[in-house]
Parts: structure tokens; sequence; C-alpha cells
């Protein structure tokens, strides 16, 4: 090896090092070393129609302290963007250009963890209860589980710039709206919440640069309802 070939490969092995930190950094928030959870199956099949899903939707802001089961959790995470066609990594809900630049985390008290679609798993992000911490409406601080939609917006390639915007509101609409009707399918209760604080979201989950927030839904059983 020459001696102007072996410094240039060290700095090729720095930059690909830094790269590959890089990149993990970009795909979560910040890890801990609590093990991921895989999710139990999702059902494809229910007990109550899509038409009565749809009928008795409403906004529910008031729940029971009970948490959600790992069963719960796991078929509205995959109503939001779990994996029906593997092959090609098609989703429950449409993506512009099939780019889906959509993340999904679950707060609860535990701590946040990062739905991973393809492998339908949880992983850590952080371990504390950071629901007061996402905004100032009692139901995100109360809920059993807070799911917060984020995007990726460089997901979408150099294409169509003027549009990336536009269609990633468009598809968190899509997978919000999912979620929403899978809770009600579950007998659970869920409202959409626009009204949060960008910054204070992106703290608290420690979104990596480049990752906006677009959405928070919390769920829980309604208040009221039940034995
Ligand atoms: C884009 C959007 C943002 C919303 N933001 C909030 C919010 O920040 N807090 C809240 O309590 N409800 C929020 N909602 C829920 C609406 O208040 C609710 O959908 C509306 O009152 C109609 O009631 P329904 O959902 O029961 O049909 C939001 C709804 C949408 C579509």
């Amino acid at each position: 090896m020459t001696r102007t070939v072996r410094p240039m490969i060290l700095v090729l092995l720095a930059v690909a090092a830094v790269g590959a930190v890089a990149a993990l950094a970009v795909s979560t928030s910040a890890p801990t070393s609590a093990p991921a959870m895989t999710l139990p199956p999702p059902a494809t099949t229910g007990h109550m129609s899509l038409e009565e899903a749809l009928a008795t939707r409403r906004s529910v802001r008031h729940f029971q302290s009970t948490p959600l089961t790992p069963k719960q959790i796991g078929q509205l995470c995959w109503a939001a963007q779990g994996v029906t066609e593997p092959k090609r990594g098609l989703r429950t809900a449409p993506s512009a250009m099939a780019k889906y630049p959509l993340e999904l985390y679950v707060v609860t008290a535990e701590g946040a963890r990062h739905y991973v679609p393809a492998a339908h798993a949880l992983e850590p992000c952080q371990g504390s209860d950071l629901r007061a911490t996402l905004g100032r409406q009692r139901t995100v601080a109360e809920a059993p589980a807070v799911f917060v939609f984020t995007a990726v917006p460089s997901r979408m390639g150099g294409r169509f710039p003027q549009r990336t915007q536009r269609w990633i509101d468009l598809e968190v609409g899509h997978a919000a709206q999912n979620l929403l009707l899978q809770a009600v399918a579950l007998g659970l209760g869920a409202v959409p919440v626009g009204g949060y604080e960008e910054a204070a979201v992106a703290q608290a989950l420690q979104l990596p640069e480049g990752q906006q927030v677009c959405y928070l839904v919390p769920v829980g059983t309604p208040a009221g309802s039940g034995p």
C-alpha cells in the first residue's frame, strides 16, 4: 500500500463512521438501553363494521387511567402505519409516490417508543413519562397513550419540492383517520390534536434535525364507559 493511499483509506473510514452515526441519529430520537418490543400480530378482522365506526366516532377528551395493552397499542400502530404488503413495504395508509415520510411515536407513562412498521415493533426512545411536556392541553397529559406523528420531508426526494408539504399534510390525515377509526372499533376514545407546540414536542422526543411534528392523537378508554 502506498504512502498516499493509506491516509486516504483512513479518511474514508472516518467519514463512513461519522455517516453511520448520523444515519442512526436521523432514524429515531435518542435511544435508551431498553430492548425493542415486538407487538402482538394485528387483527385484520373485527367486531365493528366500518360504517358503525364512522357513525359513532366522536372526539373523546376524558379518559380512564387504565393503560392501553400491548395488543391495543399494536393494533393502533398497525392501523396508522402498519405494513400490509411486505414485498413492497406498502402500508395501511396511502403515501405519495410510496415514499412513506411519516414516523410514529407512542408516548405513555412508561416513556416514549418509536414504531418500526417493517418489524411491527416498538423501539425505546425515552424512559420517562413525557406526556405533560408535549403541550398545554390536559387531554394530552392525561391520556394513557399519546400517538405522535412526525415526518421527514427529505424522504420525499427533490422531484416535487413545492408539493412536499402538502403531500405530508394529506398523508398524516389519512394515517390519523385510520388510527381514530381503529380506536372506535376497539372501544377506545381518541381526539386529533393540532394545537401543540412543535418545539416542545420535538424537544421532548429529542427529534433529530429535519424531522417535523405533524399531529398528536391521545387515546384511552373513554371516562364513564365500561363496567
Ligand atoms: C386539524 C385538527 C386539529 C384539531 N386540534 C384539536 C386540538 O388541538 N384539541 C382538541 O381538543 N381537539 C382538536 N381537534 C378536534 C376537533 O375539535 C373536533 O374534531 C371537532 O370539534 C368535531 O368534533 P368530532 O371530532 O367529535 O366530530 C382537531 C381537529 C382537527 C381536524
